[in-house]
């Protein structure tokens, strides 16, 4: 494996994320980027719905990002040019926090994707829900977050307000595109094992509906860079205790699969309007 220079303490990610951009500028062709859309589990259809996808990257080839941790999820960028004109990089490598790299890692596409100029970051993710009214295969917008990781991607004495962090502006643009979208509040656990049903309890009881081990410390980062965020979480399972069943890695891919086409094509008319 290639060293990654975000291992190095003294490097600074802001400067590892410029440098990152401008991979990205080289390899795809293109100076800036409008929008950046990361791509969750369940979600990856939706790259081929949004416009022309004029370049693809492998994420290796970009300073400072890991290859993928899993199969299936696929470690490449792509440069998608809209019908109206709009420029997404789309993230299809995603470094979880769970994976040990530390934060910088976790965070690095997002900074990166502030660099080439993107001002909108849609994060996207397959997580669990709380709310017994949710199937697998309901996808919702996410209205605000509780880090339960006790981590943060801001170093040193970096106060940064989190208010309308997942934009109401952006959420009304998703609602006028499907009205019967429901929202709640993502919990992010560290993961990788999923949560205890007393956990999941918890999460209920501090005002959580979704659970997750991604997305929080992202919408973190694309605030410190001053980007609009959108969330969207595919519901693939009932959080664990909710239902009765145990969760599975497999049931929750397969539900991300089946769900893929319709929500793909939702989160595609959503980028249009944005
Ligand atoms: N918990 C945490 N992460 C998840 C879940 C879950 O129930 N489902 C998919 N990702």
């Amino acid at each position: 494996m290639n060293s990654n220079p975000l291992d190095d303490p003294s490097a600074d990610p802001f400067e590892v994320a410029a440098q990152a951009a401008g991979d990205i500028a080289r390899l795809t062709g293109v100076e800036h980027h409008d929008i950046a859309l990361t791509l969750g589990s369940g979600w990856g259809k939706a790259a081929d719905l949004i416009g022309e996808t004029t370049a693809t990257v492998p994420a290796t080839e970009v300073t400072g990002f890991s290859a993928p941790a899993l199969a299936g999820h696929v470690g490449s960028l792509r440069s998608i040019l809209t019908p109206t004109g709009t420029r997404v990089l789309v993230i299809g490598a995603r470094t979880h926090y769970y994976e040990n790299h530390g934060v910088r890692r976790v965070v690095h596409s997002v900074r990166t994707a502030a660099a080439t100029g993107a001002t909108t970051m849609v994060l996207t993710n397959g997580a669990g829900g709380i709310k017994e009214t949710w199937t697998p295969g309901t996808p919702v917008l996410i209205s605000d977050h509780i880090n339960l990781t006790a981590d943060s991607p801001l170093e040193g004495a970096t106060f940064i307000d989190l208010t309308d962090l997942y934009s109401s502006r952006l959420r009304g643009i998703a609602r006028s595109v499907d009205p019967t979208l429901d929202e709640g509040v993502y919990c992010q656990f560290r993961g990788p094992h999923y949560e205890t049903p007393a956990e999941v309890q918890m999460a209920k009881a501090i005002g959580g509906h979704i659970v997750g081990m991604s997305t929080a410390l992202e919408a973190i980062a694309a605030r410190q860079a001053g980007m609009e965020i959108l969330g969207f979480s595919l519901i693939t399972n009932l959080a664990a205790g909710i239902q009765k069943t145990p969760l599975s890695h497999a049931e929750v891919i397969e539900a991300g699969q089946s769900a893929e086409p319709v929500i793909s094509a939702l989160l595609a008319r959503v980028i249009g309007q944005l």
